[in-house]
């Protein structure tokens, strides 16, 4: 029998997974460990429950609803996404794998599929950098790429740890425990809105995604002289923030110079002290987020920009240091699984495109331990991170569909 993925159902869950936000809609806040946070994970397991899946969760709140297959000796196939939002942002980045795995699984149960390998869901903690400073926390800890150490180290905007703020969200194991043990899964498939406007521009309904760019963040922080606004003349200024836009339009320029196109550079946070209209700003805190799909052309852009602070550190009399938060490798994706994609995209009549995947994912971390291959849908002009990200319900159901094929060629 052939999975039937409810689209209804699935649009009603993603609409009411949205209203769980610290935001007025449509527009989306949900950070990781928040009052919304936690409500909405409680409504999502209960979900699961429903669906006769077995909930489980790590440490760090990584949750895993587990269909058992019938041997248990074979690795399972996960999927899954995370629901954490940035402020200010839609309803779909992450949550469209979550639910959209969810309906896929639901749709193969109750098409009567038998499965030998297990499926199971996960939802990932934090995959955005919002609260912590770090993307993808969750699942760098599953797959040993971070050490349990952040939990003390690693802490929020309050500066209370991660330690402090997962226990009080009632996560309170070590986080020794969470790296998952080798061959816990045989393959990883994640489902994602493109979150850019390729497919919809050539109107290909799926992106069979092969390879997910490096992303590397910094924070720069720059200590110049602060002083009266009106008293200070200008020949002897050391304005911190003087120094903090000339190094943005550097970086700007860098990645605009690299001659690719896939070189990209952010700097998305800029905090000025003291912060007052009459007094010269004597300290900056920046962060820079810079990706490219190839490593050295993007260790290349952060060389320059080390050049560029040196430069204007002298020419501004400021110090200027810069920390690394992290810095990626890009990673491939599976073939087999890529092709198994492509292959139940055949099956089904429905066109694709291999594309690269420019937003970092939870994939990039699992593809390190797993066999992992990412399926994007189009969203609406390729906008995400806003409250106008939209993807319709036939996109996501077709996505929901795919994955659910590609599930059910990889457990059987
Ligand atoms: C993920 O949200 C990213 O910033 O790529
Ligand atoms: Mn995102
Ligand atoms: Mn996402």
């Amino acid at each position: 029998m052939k999975p039937i993925v409810n689209q209804r159902r699935l649009s009603e869950e993603l609409e009411a997974l949205s209203r769980f936000s610290g935001a007025a809609a449509p527009a989306v806040t949900r950070v990781v460990f928040s009052e919304q946070d936690l409500r909405a994970r409680a409504w999502l397991k209960e979900l699961c429950s429903n669906a006769g899946l077995e909930v489980r969760e790590d440490a760090v709140g990584n949750t895993f609803a587990r269909w058992h297959g019938s041997d248990p000796r074979a690795a399972a196939v996960g999927t899954g996404s995370h629901i954490d939002a940035i402020p200010h942002s839609g309803r779909y980045d992450g949550t469209v794998g979550v639910l959209g795995g969810l309906e896929a699984i639901r749709a193969l149960k109750e098409s009567g599929f038998h499965l030998r390998r297990s499926l199971e869901l996960l939802l990932f903690t934090s995959e955005e950098p919002t609260r912590f400073g770090i993307g993808c926390l969750g699942s760098r800890l599953l797959s040993g790429a971070l050490s349990p150490s952040v939990d003390a180290s690693l802490t929020d905007e309050d500066r209370r740890s991660l330690r402090e703020v997962r226990s009080n969200a009632g996560f309170t194991g070590t986080l020794d425990s969470v790296a998952l043990p080798a061959g816990y899964y045989d393959a990883f498939v994640e489902l994602h809105i493109e979150q850019g406007p390729i497919l919809e521009q050539r109107e290909i309904p799926l992106g069979v995604v092969t390879a997910i760019a490096a992303p590397a963040s910094l924070r720069i922080d720059i200590e110049g002289q602060g002083g009266h606004a009106g008293a200070v003349l200008m020949p002897s200024r050391h304005d911190a923030f003087l120094a903090a836009a000339e190094i943005a339009l550097a970086l700007e320029s860098i990645a605009r110079r690299t001659g690719a196109i896939d070189s990209v550079a952010t700097i998305g946070v800029c905090d000025i002290f003291p912060r007052a209209i009459n007094s010269i700003p004597s300290r900056v805190h920046m962060e820079a987020d810079i990706r490219d799909i190839d490593a050295d052309r993007r260790d290349a852009m952060i060389r320059r920009l080390e050049d560029a602070c040196t430069d204007i550190a002298l020419s501004r009399g400021v110090s200027i240091a810069i920390e690394f938060i992290n810095r990626d490798m890009p990673a491939k994706c599976d073939e087999r699984i890529v092709e198994t994609i492509a292959a139940v995209c055949d099956a089904s009549g429905f066109a694709y495109a291999r594309m690269v995947s420019r937003a970092y994912h939870d994939s990039l971390f699992m593809s390190r331990i797993c066999p992992t291959a990412m399926l994007f849908i189009p969203c609406r002009a390729g906008v995400s991170h806003r409250p106008d990200e939209y993807a319709s319900a036939d996109a996501i159901a077709q996505g929901s569909l795919v994955l659910a094929g590609t599930m059910a060629m990889l457990a059987s």
